[in-house]
Order: C-alpha cells, then sequence, then structure tokens
C-alpha cells in the first residue's frame, strides 16, 4: 500500500553547500529544486498528503540573512510553480504561525492558496514557523475556550476530538534527509505510528528514486499499533 500521507524533514542543505565550498544558502536553493521534483513523483505514485518542513518555530534563531533567504525561496517558489501545481490538481495549505512572515509573504500564501481551491488531488502542505508544540498548545487552548463558552465539555476529549484542533492528520511515513535522527519539533501528535526513516542522503540529493526506496522500505514494515498481527 502506497501510504497515505508522507510527512518529510527536509534537512542537510547547509551541510550539502558546506561539504562543497559554497555558503549554505546555495544548499537551500538546491534544496527548492528537490521540492518540485518530489511533490511531482508523490503525486505521480498516488499519495494523498504530503507535508514538507520548510521551517521551524526553532529556524527564527538562524542568522537574518540566511532567514531572508529561505523567505524569497519560498516566495518565489509559490508564485513560479502555480501553475504547475494547478496542471497536477495539486491542493496547497500552509500550517505554522502565518502572523510571524512578513506580509509580502503572507500575501503570496494567500493567493497561491486562492488560486488551488478548487483543486481536488494531493494535498501538499508546507510547515512553515511550523512547532508541533505550538500547534498542541493552540489545540488545548481553543479546546480549552470552546470549554469555557459551554459548546463541549472537558469530559469530551478523545482523540478523535483533539484531532479536530490539529493542522495535519495522521502520518503513515516520515522520512528525515541529512542524517540527524531526531524529530525536532515535527507533527510530534501526528507521527505517534509513523513508519520513520532516517536518510544520511541531505535534501538538495534527495530524489524521486529515493522517495520510491523509502516507499518500498515502509511496504516492506510491519504495522501493528500495539496488537500481535499486522494491519
Ligand atoms: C534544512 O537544512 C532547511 C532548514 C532548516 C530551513 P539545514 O539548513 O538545517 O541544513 P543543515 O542541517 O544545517 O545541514
Ligand atoms: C528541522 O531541521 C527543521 C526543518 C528541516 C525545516 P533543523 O536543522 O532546524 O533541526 P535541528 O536543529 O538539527 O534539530
Ligand atoms: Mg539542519
Amino acid at each position: 500500500m502506497i501510504p497515505k500521507h508522507i510527512a518529510i524533514v527536509m534537512d542537510g542543505n547547509g551541510r550539502w553547500a558546506q561539504r562543497r565550498g559554497h555558503p549554505r544558502v546555495f544548499g537551500h536553493v538546491r534544496g527548492t529544486a528537490r521540492v518540485k521534483m518530489i511533490v511531482r513523483e508523490a503525486q505521480m505514485l498516488g499519495v494523498e498528503a504530503l507535508t514538507l518542513y520548510a521551517f521551524s518555530t526553532e529556524n527564527w534563531r538562524r542568522p537574518e540573512h540566511e532567514r531572508r533567504v529561505l523567505w524569497s525561496l519560498l516566495k518565489k517558489f509559490l508564485q513560479r510553480e502555480i501553475g504547475e501545481l494547478a496542471r497536477q490538481n495539486i491542493r496547497l495549505r500552509i500550517i505554522g504561525e502565518r502572523d510571524r512572515l512578513d506580509d509580502d509573504i503572507r500575501e503570496v500564501i494567500q493567493r497561491a492558496e486562492q488560486s488551488l481551491a478548487g483543486m481536488t488531488g494531493m494535498e501538499l502542505t508546507f510547515a512553515v514557523s511550523y512547532g508541533a508544540r505550538l500547534e498542541l498548545m493552540h489545540a488545548a487552548r481553543s479546546f480549552a475556550e470552546a470549554c469555557i463558552a459551554g459548546q463541549v465539555t472537558p469530559s469530551s476529549m478523545s482523540v478523535a476530538v483533539m484531532e479536530q484542533y490539529l493542522w495535519a492528520r495522521e502520518v503513515d511515513l516520515l522520512i528525515r534527509t541529512g542524517g540527524e535522527k531526531r524529530l525536532s519539533n515535527f507533527l510530534l501528535w501526528q507521527s505517534a505510528y509513523a513508519e520513520c526513516i532516517f536518510t544520511e542522503c541531505c535534501w538538495p540529493d534527495f530524489g524521486p528514486r529515493d522517495l520510491r526506496q523509502a516507499i518500498d522500505e515502509f511496504q516492506g514494515r510491519e504495522r501493528r499499533f500495539g496488537g500481535l498481527d499486522a494491519c
């Protein structure tokens, strides 16, 4: 079975560039080119949802010039690729702290989302200024507010109710490029039973073949969800 939801921590751009004697930001430029390829491949393989970690709440600690390059790459991607995404019938979502972004990026995001609003194919989500802890705190706050407003009671909380307050659905396959073996605050709730693949390959080298290989590995795994039989 093809994983319904694939989430990717696109890591290793800076090291990829530095190893080649380039500034870190060159890795981000090359990494952005990979996004197009992986989106197309995932769509062709019949993946229902693809979530890409583009910028974490912790990445605000990066130097300003690096952040500037990342925003400009995101903007250019959304401006240039919108036609191609529409042609592939791809829906677009952005999750994270939108209000922390500059006005011009917010506008580009809004325009891109609007142009793709009618699409019915794969759901492509960029996690931008995203952190899972932030998402969970947001959910807790919203639920508490609904309780105070008398719309729900605390005892009505369940997995299904919690998921209504979250920004993304359950992850089947989580891939992290760049060699680190951690989640770095990405989709903590949704990855509770995700199959994880950590690859040494840095994001600017990760191609369609690597995605297919990861899916093959996923297909060979036995998912038991705590039971005794594969589901
Ligand atoms: C991932 O690559 C991109 C972002 C975090 C925005 P890095 O920039 O973290 O690259 P490394 O991990 O330092 O090599
Ligand atoms: C995670 O990578 C965030 C993104 C890929 C957007 P980082 O490079 O920021 O993570 P750490 O610092 O190695 O945990
Ligand atoms: Mg990194």
